[in-house]
């Protein structure tokens, strides 16, 4: 067993589904003490079960990352029920409606920014203090390929996940000297409950001609980079947009 996240505690947002799951299978079997918050209780009391069914420490915890009040009392149930915070994985996300910019509706709009962009700002803003109180740590947040370039009908998404990008940038430059270091992670195609919604064959053939590398990608590829970034073995990496995305961006 990996010792790499012993005695450290990490809240994974999202963490019922898909690469927030995968993640937090990771830090557990690394020995960190992880938090799972979703939305979907049933979903992340799932992935807690069978976490400490396996002889890990995970909790599981409803919130919304889109209510301020959830991200603070998500931080304040990590403290209660571990003792302190040391790592962050924000990681819950939406696609939203597929429209045209000239056709999305402001509250399409708003409803994909409050949760990807939004809720990645409510939880740096109170996991920050108490990772700072803890002695630093790590924090990596969720964009996209679609933080780094455009995608037809993905307008709202796009945008969210450049912000991304950037909040992670100028948040790194802040907290990088107090030891925190903060990194966004880029995935290409995924296959997770996410996309497994457009089951069209046509189009994951043609998703996946968009991967040079072939094929989609499996949420634990991206989960092993996102630990890599949480570890220490990662100690001179900050503020960066790390790809992971078979090859996708370079064509
Ligand atoms: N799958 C992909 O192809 C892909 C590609 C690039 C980026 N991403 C990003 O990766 C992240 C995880 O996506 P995934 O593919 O694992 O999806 P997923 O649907 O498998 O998991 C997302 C989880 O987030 C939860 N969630 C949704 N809205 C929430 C909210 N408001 N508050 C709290 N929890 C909420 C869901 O209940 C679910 O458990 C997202 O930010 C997504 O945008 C995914």
């Amino acid at each position: 067993m990996s010792t790499e996240f012993l005695g450290k505690v990490a809240i994974v947002s999202g963490g019922g589904s898909g690469i927030g799951a995968e993640a937090a299978r990771l830090l557990c079997a690394g020995g960190a003490s992880v938090v799972l918050s979703d939305i979907s209780l049933e979903a992340a009391e799932s992935v807690a079960e069978e976490l400490t069914q396996a002889g890990g420490k995970a909790a599981a915890f409803r919130a919304n990352v889109a209510k301020e009040e959830d991200a603070a009392a998500t931080v304040e149930f990590a403290k209660k029920t571990f003792g302190a915070l040391h790592l962050a994985f924000n990681n819950a996300g939406i696609i939203g409606a597929e429209k045209h910019v000239g056709e999305l509706s402001p509250e399409e709009w708003r409803g994909v920014i409050d949760v990807n962009l939004n809720g990645v700002f409510y939880g740096m803003r109170y996991q920050i203090p108490a990772i700072l109180a803890a002695g630093g740590g790590a924090i990596v947040n969720t964009s996209s390929i679609a933080g780094l370039t455009g995608i037809a009908n993905l307008g709202a998404y796009c945008a969210s996940k450049h912000g991304v990008a950037g909040l992670t940038k100028s948040a790194a430059i802040e907290y990088s000297k107090q030891g925190i270091r903060i990194n966004s992670v880029h995935p290409g195609y995924i296959m997770t409950p996410l996309i497994a919604q457009w089951t069209d064959t046509d189009l994951k053939s043609t998703l996946e001609h968009l991967h040079p590398i072939g094929r989609l990608g499996e949420p634990g590829e991206v989960a092993e980079v996102v630990c890599f970034l949480l570890s220490n073995k990662a100690s001179f990496v900050s503020g960066s947009q790390i790809v992971v995305d078979g090859g996708y961006l370079s064509v």
